[in-house]
C-alpha cells in the first residue's frame, strides 16, 4: 500500500505535553529551542501540528492565540510558530497547515502575522497583506551617561493592584482584549513595570522582560511617549545582566536609533502582517513592541 503523502496527514491539536517535540522542530530548522515561549503559546494558545510519518517528533506546527473584541476593534487572531521540518520541506505541508488553520479553523477572524523573509510568500497566497514591519535588535544595553527627559518618568515595578489598569490600558492600545495573555505576565516574565504620570494615578505605560533562552525580550512594549518607552526599557535593562531583545515597528523611529545608540544591534526585519482587517486594530502611536513576534 502507498503510504498517505504528506499533506493528506491529520492535522492534530497541540497540548503543553508537546512542548519538548515543539522545541525539537524549532532546532531542526535552526531555531532556538525557546521551550519558555512555546510554554506560553501551548498554555494560552492552540498549537496545531502533524505528526512526523517517520516517528520522530513533528514534522510541523504553528500555534494561534485568540483575542477577544473591544470597543477599540472586532478581535483578533495572531498566528506564529509556523515551522516545517527540514526533512519534509517544500513538499506542501506548510501550506496545508496555514490553509486548514486560516480557512477552516479561523474563517472569517481578522488574522495578523510577523512573518519572515521565508514565511511571506505562503502568507501572501493565502491572502495576508503587509500592514507594516518590525526591526528585531538584539544586545546588550548600555546605560546612559547624562540622562535625559526620560528620567523624570515614573517607573517602579507593577503590583498586583496594578493589574486592573495592565489590562485596560492594554485593550485600549492593542485593540483587542488579551487579558488570558496579560495575566499569565507576571509569572512568565521576570520583570514587570509600570510607567505613571506625576499625579500617580494614571498609568502611561507597562513593560515587560521575559527570558529567552541568552537574553531578556522586552515586550509588550505600551508606552504614552518616547520618553515614557525609553524609561521604561532604561529600568528593564537595569534589571538584568543578560542582552536585551525586542522587535520594534519600525514607525517608532526615535526609540529605534535611541536602542542602537545604546549599544542594540538591528539584526533582522519581519513583515507585518494581516488579513480580512486592513490594519491592526488599536492605537500603534503606543505601541512600540510585541510581547512576542509570535503573538502580537
Ligand atoms: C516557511 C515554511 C513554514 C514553509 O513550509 P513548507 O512546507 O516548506 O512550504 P510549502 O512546501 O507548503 O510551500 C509553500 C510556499 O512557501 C514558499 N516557500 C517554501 N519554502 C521556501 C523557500 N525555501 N524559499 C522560498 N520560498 C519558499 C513558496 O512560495 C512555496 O510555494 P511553491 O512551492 O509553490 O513555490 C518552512 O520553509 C519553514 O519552516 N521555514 C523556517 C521557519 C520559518 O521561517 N517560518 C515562517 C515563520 S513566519
Amino acid at each position: 500500500m502507498t503510504p498517505p503523502h504528506i499533506t493528506d496527514l491529520p492535522i492534530r491539536a497541540l497540548t503543553v505535553d508537546d512542548l519538548h517535540r515543539c522545541a525539537d522542530l524549532s532546532e531542526d530548522r535552526g531555531w532556538l529551542r525557546e521551550d519558555h515561549k512555546w510554554g506560553l503559546l501551548l498554555a494560552a494558545g492552540n498549537g496545531y501540528g502533524v505528526d512526523a510519518p517517520d516517528g520522530r517528533g513533528l514534522a510541523a506546527a504553528c500555534v494561534v492565540t485568540r483575542y477577544g473584541s473591544t470597543s477599540a476593534g472586532p478581535g483578533l487572531a495572531a498566528i506564529g510558530m509556523v515551522l516545517v521540518a527540514d526533512r519534509y520541506a517544500r513538499q506542501g505541508l506548510g501550506r496545508a497547515l496555514m490553509t486548514h488553520v486560516c480557512d477552516n479553523t479561523l474563517k472569517g477572524v481578522p488574522l495578523t502575522l510577523h512573518a519572515t523573509p521565508y514565511g511571506r510568500p505562503l502568507y501572501e497566497e493565502l491572502g495576508f497583506k503587509t500592514t507594516g514591519r518590525a526591526e528585531m535588535l538584539v544586545g546588550s544595553f548600555q546605560e546612559e551617561a547624562t540622562s535625559g527627559p526620560h528620567a523624570a518618568v515614573r517607573v517602579r515595578r507593577a503590583v498586583a493592584e496594578d493589574l486592573p489598569r495592565i489590562l485596560h490600558l492594554d485593550a485600549e492600545v492593542f485593540g483587542a482584549d488579551r487579558t488570558h495573555m496579560i495575566t499569565r505576565l507576571p509569572a512568565f516574565s521576570d520583570q514587570l513595570v509600570v510607567a505613571e504620570d506625576s499625579s500617580g494615578g494614571t498609568l502611561t505605560g507597562y513593560a515587560a522582560a521575559w527570558p529567552n533562552m541568552h537574553t531578556h525580550v522586552i515586550g509588550p512594549l505600551i508606552a504614552r511617549d518616547t520618553a515614557t518607552a525609553k524609561a521604561l526599557v532604561t529600568t528593564l535593562a537595569g534589571g538584568t545582566d543578560r542582552p536585551l531583545r525586542t522587535d520594534v515597528d519600525v514607525r517608532h523611529g526615535e526609540l529605534l536609533a535611541w536602542l542602537k545608540e545604546r549599544g542594540l544591534e538591528s539584526v533582522a526585519f519581519n513583515a507585518v502582517m494581516t488579513r480580512d482587517i486592513p490594519d491592526l486594530p488599536g492605537d500603534w502611536t503606543r505601541r512600540w513592541a510585541p510581547l512576542t513576534v509570535a503573538a502580537g
